[in-house]
């Protein structure tokens, strides 16, 4: 991977780069009510809910690149609870809970596990699972893809806030892999190559500054404010790491000459249905950019 993030520099601290996760992280799941009509995390769990239908129970979800846990714990919250009430209209009887088809399973993985944090996202959701060895998106351990064809699901793959991360030839063998043993990825951004792109990492970083004290706060990290106020690391390095990553945002036409340069023949490829778009979550800056690929037929 090259490495353009500040961030991601070998000699950038530890703790603040724990922050800046955690920032990332609430960036995903919070809604400020008249501000957001939703958050991220809960947009990315409707658009699969409504691009699978009642086959999503078919899928299991594995994050690549779940660095710090991210949207996934987020998304499996709002994606489970919203299948339960819409199939739902009234409290089941003990026949309708017995045949009920069981949670959508999300599974946490990356090249440099964060099993700590991981097992505190387990531990709150039955739904939640992780992978505490390291696990290469470029080349996956069959096993991980065989256990769930074992019980009978397909792979999804998400990448949240990841897929700019790649230079174009990590991407393709990372496209490679997904389309000879998977059956359908997800790419979410929160941030794309326009002005408003780059005018919501401006956003960002001031909502680090005014919201600091309640996180600091709540994460019990006094740290945080140091960062924030006394030297501006933090707010400074998300506007910047987030201006670099508008920059390698991919638009959908690239994501789809990658696949189509990836190495898999070209009737395999053309085997693949891409869907696209934005989805609005603050008026005129905040869009969650998605890109959802699936295997013609396989929601059947
Ligand atoms: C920006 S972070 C992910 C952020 C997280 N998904 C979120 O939304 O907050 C990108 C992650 O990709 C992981 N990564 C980089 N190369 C990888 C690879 N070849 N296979 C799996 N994960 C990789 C890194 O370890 C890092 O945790």
């Amino acid at each position: 991977m090259q490495v353009f993030e500040i961030a991601d520099q070998e000699w950038f601290p530890q703790s603040l780069r724990s922050y800046m996760q955690a920032a990332l992280t609430a960036a995903w799941t919070t809604h400020i009510p008249l501000l957001q009509s939703s958050s991220p995390a809960r947009i990315v769990a409707h658009l699969l809910s409504h691009h699978f239908g009642p086959s999503i129970h078919n899928y299991t979800f594995i994050d690549f690149c779940a660095g710090g846990g991210g949207p996934t714990p987020s998304i499996e919250k709002h994606l489970n609870a919203s299948i339960t009430t819409t199939t739902t209209t009234k409290t089941p009887s003990y026949a309708e809970a017995a045949t009920a088809p069981p949670p959508v399973q999300f599974i946490l993985t990356d090249l440099h596990p964060h099993t700590n944090l991981w097992s505190a996202a387990a531990a709150a959701s039955p739904n939640v699972s992780f992978i505490p060895t390291s696990v290469d998106a470029t080349n996956v351990p069959q096993h991980i893809i065989q256990d769930q064809k074992r019980n009978g699901k397909k792979v999804f793959r998400l990448f949240n806030l990841a897929f700019h991360h790649f230079d174009d030839n990590l991407a393709r063998k990372i496209l490679k892999n997904t389309l000879e043993t998977s059956d359908g990825f997800g790419i979410f951004e929160l941030q794309d190559r326009s002005p408003a792109g780059f005018l919501a990492c401006c956003l960002f970083g001031l909502g680090a500054m005014v919201m600091a004290p309640y996180y600091a706060w709540l994460w019990g990290a006094p740290l945080a404010l140091v960062w924030t106020y006394l030297v501006p690391a933090l707010p400074a390095v998300l506007v910047f790491d987030g201006w670099m990553s508008s920059l390698r945002t991919r638009t959908v036409g690239e994501v789809k000459e990658l696949m189509g340069s990836c190495g898999v023949d070209a009737k395999e490829v053309r085997g693949w249905e891409v869907k696209s778009g934005r989805e609005r979550f603050i008026p005129g800056v905040g869009y969650v950019n998605w890109i959802i690929v699936t295997r013609k037929g396989s929601q059947e």
